[in-house]
């Protein structure tokens, strides 16, 4: 078949990484809003929907296990057309409640032979309030969606909770399923809250504030030890489950890295799935977890499936690959099932841990 993605990748790449998102985020918006004819034969193409891939997860029907990762659907214009192009579930956000925007540019770096991306771009977003409204109209939506939140950069530590709070009552009723970013390498401080004392306290408050689901999303650099104490202390005071991870401040992966962001996509690949597999090891058939890092082909989807996720997720691989992308890797996970005599996907998930 002809590499449409190909051509407009050769296109997009003339453009700022920034830029080229600003244009997507134009195209994927609009062409959802005044061409909604286009919405059904996009899906009938990228999106797989085989009742072998699905589950019954956060009180939905995930249609297929792979989703976008948070941080490309900040705003949540673009939740339509995203569906359209495969994605089985949208984390969209991250959001902070009032509206930001972001770390001074250029803050996004592509490393197109390294198939990764460096980013510092430190939640700019439009705010709970907009954010929200945009979202009263579309929620619920057929395809599952998950809210991801975070603090204010200027919000001090001591005032974070009540970030989260505010956070957490404004998407609770917007969202299948939250999540709590403390993992990003861009907001000063953020990372710091990776740590059990706030952990405890943001969870005992999580409780008071909603039954839906809420995980944690953890960074791949911290300590192996340090990340199964976090994860313990978050699913013994009532978190959902683990997404695994977010970007790396291991500078050491890319050449002429930046000293700064976070590094995403190929290079991040191993570091994350130890992360993982860490987490997997000790956690799975407990709790709810998602795999994110460098995930970009079936055989890499499969081994996190595999290795314990119930979910994955993609950001960098699509941007470098395109919606091809979701098909091929939802295709993938179908024919190595077959090849493994697996008929569901739930046979699949954590076989590596049986
Ligand atoms: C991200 N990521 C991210 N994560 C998050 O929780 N909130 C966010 O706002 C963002 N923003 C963001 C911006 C950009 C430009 C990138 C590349 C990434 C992290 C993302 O969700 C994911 O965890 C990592 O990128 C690792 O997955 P990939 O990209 O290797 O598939």
């Amino acid at each position: 078949m002809f590499d449409y993605y190909g051509l407009m990748k050769k296109f997009m790449f003339n453009f700022s990484p920034e830029n080229a998102h600003h244009i997507a985020e134009f195209f994927f918006k609009n062409g959802a809003k005044f061409t909604p004819f286009i919405l059904s034969p996009l899906a009938e193409h990228f999106y797989i929907h085989d009742k072998r891939l699905e589950q019954e997860l956060f009180g939905k029907t995930f249609h297929n296990p792979l989703g976008l990762g948070a941080g490309f659907d900040k705003n949540a214009t673009m939740i339509k057309m995203l569906t359209a192009l495969g994605f089985g579930h949208i984390e969209y956000g991250t959001m902070t409640p009032e509206p930001q925007s972001g770390n001074p540019k250029p803050r996004c770096f592509r490393f197109p032979e390294q198939e990764s991306i460096q980013n510092a771009m430190g939640f700019n977003n439009e705010g709970m309030y907009k954010i929200g409204k945009r979202l009263e109209s579309l929620y619920p939506f057929a395809t599952p969606l998950g809210a991801n939140i975070g603090k204010n950069k200027v919000t001090s530590a001591e005032n974070a909770l009540k970030d989260y709070e505010k956070l957490i009552k404004r998407f609770k009723d917007l969202s299948d399923y939250l999540v709590i970013n403390i993992s990003s390498p861009n907001t000063p401080g953020l990372r710091d809250l990776q740590n059990e004392q706030f952990i405890k306290d943001l969870f005992v408050m999580v409780k008071e504030l909603t039954d839906k689901p809420v995980l944690l999303k953890i960074a791949p650099d911290l300590a192996i030890n340090d990340a199964l104490n976090i994860s313990s202390t978050a699913l013994e005071n009532g978190a959902y489950g683990i997404v695994a991870t977010n970007t790396t401040i291991d500078y050491s992966l890319l050449p002429n890295a930046k000293d700064f962001g976070g590094i995403s996509g190929k290079v991040l690949t191993e570091k994350s799935f130890s992360m993982f597999e860490a987490l997997a090891k000790e956690f799975f058939g407990k709790t709810t977890l998602i795999s994110v890092g460098g995930i970009d082909s079936a055989d890499e989807a499969y081994r996190r499936l595999k290795a314990g996720a119930s979910l994955i997720q993609v950001y960098t691989a699509f941007i470098f690959k395109g919606p091809s992308l979701n098909r091929s890797i939802n295709l993938g996970i179908l024919e190595r099932m077959e090849k493994d005599g697996f008929s569901h996907i739930s046979e699949v998930i954590g076989s590596d841990r049986r």
